[in-house]
């Protein structure tokens, strides 16, 4: 997967770009990863990339030359038969980032992402050649920088072979709609606090009925807006109801 950044702040993600799974994926030549300075593709003596909004009001947005200058460079190599890239704006005002819009995302050769900035974007960026807008969250950042590493670490690792297969993304919370089931390594006591005995005993059958179970129940306490999408057997509806009216998981509302 080739990604292409385009962002006013290209120093932001060297070190990032160059640590973790992004190196990892580099080094085994899954994925490639360009930034480019928006402001590089000014033509006046500034560089000026941002100006005031038609109308009035706060801020400054970001200009609409530069950003489908560099676009248009950034794909110019493209053939018409390719399938098209996604151009993605990271937005507070997009749809939410997830896990399903993970795996969508990673099915594709080259995903370009437009760091948005300042006030906003013009919004003839947003109409006429972006493709998908995107947020991470509901709060509001000073610049869609890090919203396009979050993106671009849910993706990568979701490249075949970027993990090992001991690691594979599979269980990772999410990626079946529930939250991942508590996890421990050794020692088995630790400042007296005991890992769960199933998980000594060997018996994959019940560990695998465990950690279900983990999952259910910390999804329903945490979660329930996922639990109601997620898929459940009617009879893991029901135990899963029975465990809920427990002592042990009635808190009280924070
Ligand atoms: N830019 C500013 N806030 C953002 C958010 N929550 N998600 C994506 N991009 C952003």
């Amino acid at each position: 997967m080739r990604f292409d950044i385009l962002t006013l702040f290209p120093q932001f993600f060297e070190t990032p770009l160059s640590s973790a799974i992004f190196q990892r994926a580099r080094d085994k030549g899954l994925a490639s990863f360009n930034t480019y300075n928006i402001r590089d593709y000014t033509h006046d003596k500034h560089n000026v990339v941002d100006d005031y909004p038609f109308g009035g009001g706060a801020g400054m947005l970001l200009k609409p030359e530069p950003i489908f200058e560099a676009i248009e460079d950034v794909l110019k190599d493209r053939h018409l038969c390719e399938e098209p890239v996604p151009v993605i704006l990271t937005t507070p005002q997009g749809r939410p980032f997830s896990q399903p819009l993970a795996y969508q995302l990673a099915e594709h050769k080259r995903l370009v992402i437009l760091c948005g900035h300042y006030e906003g974007v013009d919004d003839r960026v947003r109409e006429h050649i972006v493709t998908h807008e995107i947020s991470i969250g509901d709060y509001v950042l000073s610049g869609g920088e890090l919203a396009a590493l979050v993106i671009a670490d849910a993706v990568t690792r979701l490249l075949p072979g970027v993990l090992g297969s001991d690691e594979s993304a599979a269980g990772d919370s999410h990626s079946e709609g529930l939250l991942e089931y508590p996890q421990f390594t050794r020692p088995a006591e630790f400042r007296g606090w005991a890992v769960p005995e199933i998980l000594l005993s060997g018996n994959h059958a019940k560990i695998t009925a465990w950690r279900r179970e983990q999952s259910l129940l910390k999804t329903a306490e945490r979660r329930p807006d996922l639990l109601s999408k997620a898929s459940l057997t009617a009879k893991e509806r029901k135990t899963l109801a029975a465990r809920l009216e427990e002592p042990e998981h009635n808190y009280p509302d924070e």
